[in-house]
């Protein structure tokens, strides 16, 4: 990573970094967050920003196959990794499974947490392709939704899964 004193004197950093297939390099100041990045620098605006401590889960992404929270992760930390936004997540304009299930299921009120929830949810199949409500839940877990109570992202996850659907 090259280190750059700007005008002002102030130390910049180039990283270079790959987001949904692409690799990008940018200029980052040392406490400039991997949020801010994909979202002013790359204008990847649906990684959401809620809390900024890490405590919602709306600006979730996916780094070299982990969930993290973009806000609270440093541009630095994600010099020459691999992130999967939202943007990234549907294929040649086909929805990803999970999309298409989140649908189906009304897993999607005021959509504030979904780019976040569907990729935790993402994560956790792609790790663990038919795992268990608990699993479910617990992949879940640091993603905050104020409107569904949960139980529609829960089956959303499971038809994505391919597991039967309790439709009561
Ligand atoms: S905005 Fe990152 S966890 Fe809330
Ligand atoms: S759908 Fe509104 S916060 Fe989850």
């Amino acid at each position: 990573m090259q280190a750059i004193v700007d005008k002002e004197g102030i130390k910049r950093y180039l990283i270079s970094l790959t987001v949904n297939g692409d690799t990008y390099t940018v200029v980052v100041k040392a406490n400039t967050m991997l949020v801010n990045v994909l979202r002013e620098e790359l204008n990847l605006t649906g990684t959401k920003k809620g809390c900024e401590t890490g405590d919602c889960g709306s600006c979730t992404v996916i780094m070299d196959g982990k969930p993290v929270n973009s806000c609270i992760i440093l541009a630095l930390e994600a010099d020459g990794k691999e992130i999967t936004t939202i943007e990234g997540v549907a294929q040649n304009g086909v929805l990803d499974k999970l999309q298409e299930s989140f649908l189906n299921q009304t897993a999607v009120q005021c959509g504030y947490c979904t780019p976040g929830m569907i990729l935790s949810a993402k994560a956790l199949l792609t790790r663990n392709p038919n795992p268990t409500e608990h699993e479910i839940r617990e992949a879940i877990a640091g993603n905050l939704c104020r409107c569904t109570g949960y139980v529609n992202i829960v089956k959303a996850i499971k038809e994505a899964a391919g597991q039967p659907v309790d439709e009561h």
